[in-house]
């Protein structure tokens, strides 16, 4: 889904509930070397699933004699994606570092209250599908039967409630100052949506063995202080660097572009063990910048892909090289 426009809060004059939706979707402004960035910060629990899976598969084959697997989440924004590496992870011992450049996202991440919402009526759940949120399939966590659930459902909905536990809502309410309740469709067209939310408290941080940096991947040596990592992911969040940093989101030029890859890609590249991963986001057309180029330049610093890929955007590779 492509957002081009700060969302923020309004009310109708029917009194029918601004949108809260399965997702953290806010934006923050961050000062970075003298000047202001706008960070998106939209994310889910389980989003892309299949790269995490993927990722624990490969783990466990290409590297069992490590006992704990040492992975590093880039771009965590409010900490969904590390805490659902945790849950795909489950028994496999790990240990996680998640990062993002955002402070307030990361101060979020910290407290460990999540909300999961999905709209009451069927038009607005088939105008939130229509508009690309049924990206985000954590509802099934919150909402659905247990006895209605598929085997996998049923694997993450027990993960989840291992590590999380329902609050009351009034006092989940009280610590979402930032709870995006707006979605809005383009410039200007709102579509109110009333939802349903439920509220939970992450049970005890310390003991996931997950920590939470605010940290730049432009300064990646800070973050990983010579720690190796067999898993890397910077996920949807490639846009913020080589893209123009307005509403349009226009990729940089070409030469501007491999500058800044020229910069990161080698501190990526000495992050990971040898046949370590880096997964970059699924969704080729969500990636806003330019992949072609980000692409040839994986292949450059080290990185081959780590699986065949019916499209030719690869989102998941592995370290081939030291560069
Ligand atoms: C759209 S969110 C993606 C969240 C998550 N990875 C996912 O796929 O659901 C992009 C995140 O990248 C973070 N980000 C942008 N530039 C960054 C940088 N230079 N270093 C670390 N994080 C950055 C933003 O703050 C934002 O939280």
């Amino acid at each position: 889904m492509q957002i081009t426009f700060s969302p923020y809060q309004i009310q109708n004059n029917n009194n029918r509930k601004t949108v809260n939706f399965s997702g953290y979707l806010g934006n923050e402004s961050v000062k970075v070397m003298g000047e202001y960035v706008r960070l998106r910060h939209e994310t889910a629990f389980l989003r892309e699933l299949e790269t995490l899976e993927y990722i624990k598969q490969y783990l466990l084959e290409n590297f069992p004699e490590i006992p704990v697997k040492n992975i590093l989440i880039g771009a965590c924004s409010t900490g969904e994606e590390a805490l659902s590496m945790k849950m795909v992870m489950n028994k496999v011992p790990s240990r996680i570092t998640a990062f993002d450049l955002g402070k307030k996202a990361i101060n979020r991440a910290k407290k460990g209250y999540y909300s999961i919402s999905e709209p009451r009526y069927e038009d607005d759940k088939k105008y939130v599908e229509d508009w690309g949120l049924s990206a985000y399939n954590d509802k099934f966590l919150a909402f659905k039967n247990p006895k209605d659930m598929t085997q996998k459902e049923k694997t993450y909905y027990k993960a989840f409630n291992k590590i999380f536990k329902e609050i009351n809502t009034e006092d989940g309410k009280n610590k979402f100052l930032n709870r995006i309740r707006v979605f809005f469709k383009s410039f200007g067209e709102f579509h109110m949506i009333d939802v349903r939310t439920k509220y939970f408290k992450l049970k005890d941080l310390r003991k996931l063995n997950c920590e939470y940096i605010e940290g730049d991947i432009r300064n990646l040596d800070e973050i990983t202080k010579g720690r190796k990592y067999q898993a890397f992911t910077f996920r949807n969040a490639f846009y913020h660097l080589i893209t123009t940093n307005d509403d349009y989101r226009t990729p940089l030029g070409e030469h501007h572009t491999r500058k800044i890859l020229a910069e990161i890609l080698p501190k990526i590249n000495k992050s990971l063990d040898m046949k370590g991963l880096f997964a970059i986001g699924k969704k080729e057309d969500e990636q806003i910048c330019d992949v072609l180029l980000l692409t040839k330049m994986l292949k450059e610093y080290g990185f081959k892909e780590a699986k065949h890929f019916d499209n030719p955007y690869c989102y998941i590779w592995k370290k081939v090289k030291e560069c």
